[in-house]
């Protein structure tokens, strides 16, 4: 098993960027170590690609920190804190978030530090100058505002995949209140946030390269590490780890594969 994490150090992050559009092949690789509770979850979704972008998160996400970890993707077991944030029950020092936006997964993985990662893609939204209002503080909706209407988009999604990723890192999401999280894009800053979850100095917010139509941001805990971003295709993680090398030798069966659906509410 290669490490990953081979001088990774406390005072930095890495983010690997990775498809959800498998082929059938790699898919099955992933749907093969997700846990029952996982599976559960992915049969709910209606949608046939929905469902698959769901198994290919998670189980993406387990080869990728069981790769970090040198262990088995199945004997990674995750839990959950109050609000929802996943993390590994024994992953030791090993922090990690995740973010999907359609086909696009950002992994970030750090050591001591907590941190929170956000993808967007960027859209039209005919209620962005609505959203704004309603989810800018007042420096945010001035520096907005006043920009020329063709860059107004880009700048929402600058915006906001900063707010969520800094409610993200706290772990709190959304109910820290997105208008409370108050940054400015230029220079980059997080200048102030609920006092509960500290000063605007004990949280850096990095834009990420996510790749073209999309929006990325990342916010770590603590104080200024380096951050490296690397774009990861899916048989490279996988054949990182020798079992899952070996059963890409396997013939696999050829077909589709069909990911197993169950009815119930659409995620
Ligand atoms: C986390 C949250 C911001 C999701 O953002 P999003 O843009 O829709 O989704 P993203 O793709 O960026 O992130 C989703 C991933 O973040 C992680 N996550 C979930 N809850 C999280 C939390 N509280 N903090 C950090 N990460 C969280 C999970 O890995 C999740 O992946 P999954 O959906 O495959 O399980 C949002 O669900 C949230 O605020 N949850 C907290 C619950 C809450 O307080 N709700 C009150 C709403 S007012």
């Amino acid at each position: 098993m290669i490490d990953l994490l081979r001088g990774f150090g406390r005072h930095q992050v890495v983010v690997w960027r990775l498809s959800l559009d498998l082929p059938d092949p790699l898919l099955r690789y992933c749907l093969e170590v997700l846990s029952p509770d996982e599976s559960a979850r992915m049969r709910k979704f209606h949608r046939p690609h929905h469902r698959r972008r769901y198994g290919a998160s998670q189980g993406l996400l387990r080869w990728l920190l069981a790769a970090c970890l040198g262990r088995t993707p199945k004997s990674l077991q995750f839990v959950r804190h109050r609000w929802g944030k996943p993390c590994l029950r024994d992953g030791g020092d090993l922090n990690f978030n995740i973010s999907h936006s359609r086909e696009c997964l950002l992994v970030a993985v750090s050591r001591y530090v907590a941190i929170g990662v956000d993808v967007e893609a960027v859209h039209p939204l005919h209620s962005m100058e609505a959203m704004a209002r309603r989810c800018f503080a007042a420096p945010e909706l001035a520096y907005w505002s006043g920009l020329p209407r063709g860059e107004k988009q880009q700048a929402f999604f600058r915006l906001w995949t900063l707010k969520e990723a800094l409610m993200k890192a706290t772990g709190r999401g959304l109910g820290m209140g997105v208008e409370r999280c108050v940054f400015s894009l230029d220079p980059l800053r997080l200048l102030a946030l609920p006092a509960e979850y500290g000063g605007p100095d004990d949280w850096w917010p990095y834009e990420l390269a996510a790749g073209g139509g999309f929006k990325a941001s990342l916010c770590v805990q603590g104080g200024e590490v380096r951050v490296t971003q690397h774009a990861l295709p899916a048989e490279v993680l996988l054949s990182l780890s020798p079992q899952a090398a070996a059963a890409q030798g396997v013939e696999d069966g050829g077909g589709s594969t069909e990911v197993p659906h169950r009815t119930g509410h659409e995620q």
